[in-house]
């Protein structure tokens, strides 16, 4: 049996002695935890008494330990579901916010890839710090998760916000992001992304402004929820995300090939692509010269991908997306129906700061029944977790659906 791993960050705050409660909690549940300490942590509190409890040996620093040791712990770092850290100091959030990474700690936390909750214990003045809540906002928008202090008597005497959350809720919330991290597992997704580019001639082309990086963090989001993740691509300057198999593409017929060839493979399509919607009816072979140079060239229409899925897609889940400049969410309803989608992604293509380039987004996400949901402008990365919580209700619904 696969047994699933948590490491738990401890640092110095006199609400440590509930990470014993919290190990003991993740045991029951037979989840193995391996501790590390900040070493203001290990004035409280002696390293052994984790190693105890746990029957691993707790880190604290390994850079000063042996080079052996040093492999292990990165490697840890590639098997573990959880990273919790409770009690977390104004200190570690600051550091965690800001990539410091000067301690073990910090830098296991730039090392991983799973979900990654904090659990802050500190004075009421700390919490409420600017500093603390833009830190933790800035968490928030990577994609860490937080479980909030609770109001009550602090150590300091004072009576606030900032006392560490009871170990089972803690816990309970820890439990839940290692499910939710497969909850796509046994589902393929094919993402669709960036622009297409369609040839005048060998070095000249119709493109647009798309970066891809809306399509990008959904098929990275897909993927860290268990999902085997096709991602078709048109040409962009983004990093793959690691782990989803990517299909380069460059026409809207290229796209077109990619797509419909891995159709009957998939259970989910988001189309995030700026697919051209016009391309050179005779494109040149050769470079035209100036001297050359036509009048004019016909433009003709490039294949609609989406609405070729829509009219062959059986149980499978179709998200569309509709970069508007007026009328958004009319628009976004007519292609819901015309290319027959469960849901369609809808932004304002004229609004400045968020869409084709930007690292941000503010979308409306809209139902065949005319629901919309809108969301406030955040960073790519947390719109993509919205958009797959919404894809996940859908595979419910349809689940449930085929059972009754
Ligand atoms: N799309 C597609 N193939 C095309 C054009 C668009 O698959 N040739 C997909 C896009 O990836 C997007 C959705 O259809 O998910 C809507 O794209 P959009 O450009 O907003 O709308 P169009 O259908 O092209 O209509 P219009 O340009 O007239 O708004």
């Amino acid at each position: 049996m696969h047994v699933k791993k948590v490491v738990l960050g401890v640092c110095s705050s006199i609400s440590i002695y509930k990470a014993c409660e919290i190990v003991r909690l993740f045991q029951k549940n037979s989840i193995q935890v391996q501790v590390i300490m900040t070493k203001n942590a290990t004035k409280l509190i002696s390293p052994l008494l984790f190693s105890s409890l746990t029957g691993r040996k707790t880190v604290v620093d390994p850079f000063q330990g042996e080079f052996q040791e040093r492999i292990e712990h990165v490697s840890l770092a590639k098997e573990i579901s959880l990273f919790l850290v409770a009690p977390a100091t104004a200190n570690i959030i600051g550091k965690f916010a800001n990539g410091i990474a000067d301690d073990f700690m910090s830098t296991f936390y730039m090392a991983i890839e799973c979900p990654v909750l904090i659990a802050p214990a500190m004075n009421d003045a700390m919490f409420w710090h600017k500093q603390t809540q833009n830190n933790i906002q800035k968490l928030k928008d990577f994609g860490v998760n937080f479980v909030d202090p609770e109001k009550g008597y602090l150590a300091c005497g004072d009576e606030g916000w900032g006392r560490l959350a009871a170990p089972e809720k803690i816990v309970e919330q820890g439990l839940f992001l290692m499910s939710k991290s497969l909850s796509l597992k046994g589902k393929t997704v094919l993402v669709t992304a960036g622009p297409t580019r369609e040839y005048m001639d060998p070095v000249r082309f119709l493109s647009n402004l798309s970066s891809g990086k809306m399509g990008y963090a959904i098929a990275d989001e897909a993927m860290r929820r268990g999902a085997k993740v096709y991602l078709v691509s048109g040409p962009t300057h983004l990093t793959v995300p690691k782990g989803t198999e990517i299909i380069k593409v460059e026409t809207a017929e290229e796209m077109e090939k990619e797509v419909l060839k891995r159709f009957d493979l998939v259970d989910i399509v988001v189309m995030a692509a700026a697919v051209s919607d016009f391309k050179f009816s005779k494109p040149a072979s050769k470079k035209i010269k100036k001297s050359g140079a036509p009048k004019s060239m016909s433009i003709i229409q490039t294949p609609d991908v989406l609405k070729k899925l829509g009219e062959r897609k059986g149980k499978k889940i179709l998200i569309g997306f509709a970069a508007e400049t007026d009328n958004v969410v009319q628009n976004a309803l007519d292609k819901i129906k015309q290319k027959n989608l469960d849901l369609i992604i809808a932004n304002e293509a004229s609004k400045a700061g968020i869409g084709f380039e930007s690292d941000f987004n503010q979308v409306t996400i809209i139902y065949p029944d005319g629901k919309t949901v809108c969301t406030k402008k955040q960073t790519k990365d947390a719109i993509s977790r919205i958009i797959l919580d919404k894809i996940e209700e859908i595979v419910g619904q349809k689940n449930r659906k085929s059972i009754t």
